[in-house]
């Protein structure tokens, strides 16, 4: 695999290839206003912060659908292997995902397995991770992720989280098992496939590329004004015949300076919350070295 950072500023390119010229014109969509995070409580604490949502909104389009589709597009073709994985005896799963999406999308799909996977991550902009109920030696059944297409990963490797369960996934997320660890596994039994959900998350990174499955060695932009926020839209459906579950994940970026403009509240919002987070968390979001530097900087906007 390629891994080095090329700095640029096209969410669309991958983070280690140079974006083409006409990307020089990019601007950036607004992160949609329903998913922005909010402060909660007093103290940081890492929350389940699931949200029902109508089966008609599931995964919706917008300005930035197309784009995101188009670079999955690209990767399928390219880098199969860096996007795509499967575990042995996953193609149930993955084919019951597949379908729940294209019956979604009103489209007919035309392979079987993880084909029907890949085939239906073009119909809409998401990620798709399917997890499979998998009994242990002791009897116990554990969700593991084993098919999945993983197109914007926000610093991590899909083949590296491929048959894991849930706490081994998030070994990296300080303070993961301690906050949510226990409480993501009670609540993914209650899931139904009527009643998806959606949870949002953020981070502060200094590269904007959607395809990033790799952390950078250092520091790559000297000031505040250079970083990007990235936020994810997830959803978690149970898929009835196989009991396993379809966990989409779609990305979206934009210039720190651009998001922390569109109102005092949103800026207020992300200053409180980089002043609580925890060191350990801090650094797990990529945001230790340059918190100081904000912090200074963000008052302007506040
Ligand atoms: C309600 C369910 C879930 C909760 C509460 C949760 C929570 C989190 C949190 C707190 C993070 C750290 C990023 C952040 O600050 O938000 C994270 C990262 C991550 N989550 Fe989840 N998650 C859930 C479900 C899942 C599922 C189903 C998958 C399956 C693929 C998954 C895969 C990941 C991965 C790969 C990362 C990045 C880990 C790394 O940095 O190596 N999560 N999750």
């Amino acid at each position: 695999m390629a891994g080095i950072h090329v700095l640029h500023r096209h969410p669309f390119t991958p983070f280690d290839e140079t974006p083409v010229t006409e990307a020089a014109s990019f601007l950036a969509m607004p992160i949609p206003e329903q998913i922005l995070p909010q402060v909660i409580g007093e103290n940081f604490r890492h929350r389940l912060g699931t949200f029902p949502v109508d089966v008609a909104n599931w995964l919706p389009r917008d300005a930035e659908s197309e784009l995101t589709i188009q670079l999955k597009r690209k990767l399928l073709e390219s880098r199969r292997a860096e996007v795509v994985g499967l575990q042995p005896g996953g193609d149930d799963v993955a084919q019951e995902a597949a379908q729940l999406v294209s019956q979604w999308a009103g489209v007919e799909l035309s392979g079987a397995g993880i084909d029907a996977l890949v085939e239906a991550s073009l119909l809409v902009a998401d990620d798709l991770a399917v997890l499979q109920p998998v009994k242990s030696q002791d009897g116990a059944e554990q969700m593991l992720l084993n098919a999945a297409v993983v197109c914007c990963p926000s610093r991590w490797t899909l083949s590296e989280k491929m048959g894991q369960d849930m706490l081994a996934i998030h070994a990296p997320v300080a303070k993961y098992a301690e906050h949510v660890g226990g409480a993501v596994d009670t609540y993914f039994q209650r899931l139904t496939v009527d009643k998806p959900v959606w949870r949002s998350n953020w981070i502060i990174q200094d590269h904007p590329a959607l395809f990033q499955p790799q952390i950078p060695s250092g520091q790559l932009v000297k000031t505040p004004a250079e970083l990007w926020i990235r936020m994810e839209r997830q959803t978690l459906r149970r898929l009835p015949a196989t009991n396993g579950i379809l966990f989409t994940i779609r990305g979206y970026q934009q210039p720190l300076p651009e998001y922390l403009s569109r109102s005092k509240q949103i800026a207020q919002n992300i200053r409180t919350m980089l002043e609580r987070l925890p060191d350990d968390v801090a650094q797990y979001k990529s945001v230790l070295k340059y918190r100081p530097d904000i912090l200074n900087w963000i008052n302007q906007f506040c």
